[in-house]
């Protein structure tokens, strides 16, 4: 049976945006392809408030993460690591052969400016990681705050994992200074997956250009080259860059700051909805995600069996993730979805939750 996802990606897609990934193919070294690849990313540079690079690449996200680990960390990275992604980040970039530490914090906890400002005020390192909304345990760290610190230590690369907030949260990558911001299209974009959309400042690429054994297919030098003809280094996934474009008028036709408030408004009332039904959030107050609420179980909640049921009337949420998996469960309210869709998943809850409750 097909579902509908309210899983924290892939997200539900419209049937719209589907449709729109139809269209006849096209080669991506036609001048067509550079016309739609102009396209998307002149919309990627309105939202994102850049006239800077703005690259897509035909991987998930985990490919530019490892990318900009590789372009990016030359001395050693601090890898701030507030959930599962964020903590599998450090163990990539190690996996690279890289130097990186890992600065631990309590799940549930955001990333904070004074750890950042303490961390880096050592002198040793050359690169950042964190990552903006930890879909793992619904936590948004505070991206102004810690971009100021960040301003202090120029030297070091601000490389974020926005994959699962950019789109559904305002992100200015200039004001912010940010070097590298990661996403992945099967999140708050409302698309199926295959695609990241990634920034680069300057600095970046004129760092990534001295970094040895950064291969090819994520180097950022490349992206830079191939930008300049509106283009990708390597063949990318056309249909979902179809969709895309397509997307990208419909958030604009909603407006950025409504579709902002929609967001904050879905997150508002999945968490009011949570608290009625007598649930404790995961995430401190102050740092909710506004594109998935990650909540506890109570203990007395099967929530494999409530999974299954749910699965049975034709929808899909999902379990924590990581060492919280069976302690948590996440409801997402991103991308296409509206405060109908939430209803409709709060209503069919309601119905389940006494079946599963002791
Ligand atoms: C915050 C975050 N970072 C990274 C990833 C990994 O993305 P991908 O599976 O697209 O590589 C995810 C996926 O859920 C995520 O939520």
């Amino acid at each position: 049976m097909d579902k509908k996802l309210y899983i924290p990606g892939p997200i539900y897609v419209a049937p719209d945006t589907l449709q729109a990934m139809t269209r006849p193919m096209i080669g991506h070294r036609m001048p067509e392809y550079a016309t739609l690849h102009e396209s998307v990313i002149g919309k990627l540079r309105q939202m994102l408030h850049t006239e800077g690079y703005v690259f897509l690449s035909t991987s998930s996200a985990f490919g530019i993460m490892e990318g900009a680990a590789r372009n990016l960390v030359q001395k050693k990275c601090a890898c701030f690591a507030n959930g599962a992604f964020s903590n599998k980040w450090h163990n990539v970039i190690e996996r690279c052969g890289l130097k990186a530490d890992k600065i631990s914090i309590a799940w549930g906890s955001p990333v904070t400016a004074e750890l950042v400002e303490k961390t880096l005020a050592s002198g040793e390192y050359d690169a950042m990681t964190m990552v903006h909304n930890e879909t793992s345990t619904g936590v948004l760290s505070p991206l102004a705050e810690i971009a100021e610190v960040m301003k202090k230590f120029p030297e070091v690369s601000f490389i974020v994992d926005t994959v699962s907030s950019m789109s559904a949260v305002d992100i200015d990558v200039e004001t912010l200074g940010m070097d590298c911001c990661i996403a992945g299209v099967q999140k708050a974009f409302g698309l199926p997956p295959g695609l990241a959309v990634f920034t680069a400042s300057k600095r970046a690429i004129e760092k990534a250009k001295r970094a040895e054994g950064r291969g090819y297919y994520f180097d950022f030098e490349e992206f830079a080259k191939n930008a300049e003809k509106h283009n990708t280094p390597s063949t990318p996934c056309i249909s979902t860059i179809y969709a895309l474009d397509y997307q990208l008028d419909k958030f604009i036709a909603e407006g950025w700051e409504n579709r902002y408030a929609r967001h904050a408004e879905m997150a508002d009332a999945t968490r009011a909805w949570a608290k009625k039904m007598g649930f404790d959030l995961f995430a401190a107050e102050g740092a909710r995600s506004n594109t998935l609420t990650c909540i506890k179980n109570d203990d007395k909640t099967d929530l494999a069996q409530l999974k299954k049921l749910a699965g049975e009337r034709g929808y899909a949420i999902d379990n924590g993730y990581g060492k919280i998996k069976n302690e948590t469960f996440r409801i997402a309210h991103m991308g296409d979805f509206t405060m109908q869709d939430m209803e409709e998943i709060f209503a069919l809850l309601e119905e389940l939750l006494p079946q599963v409750r002791n």
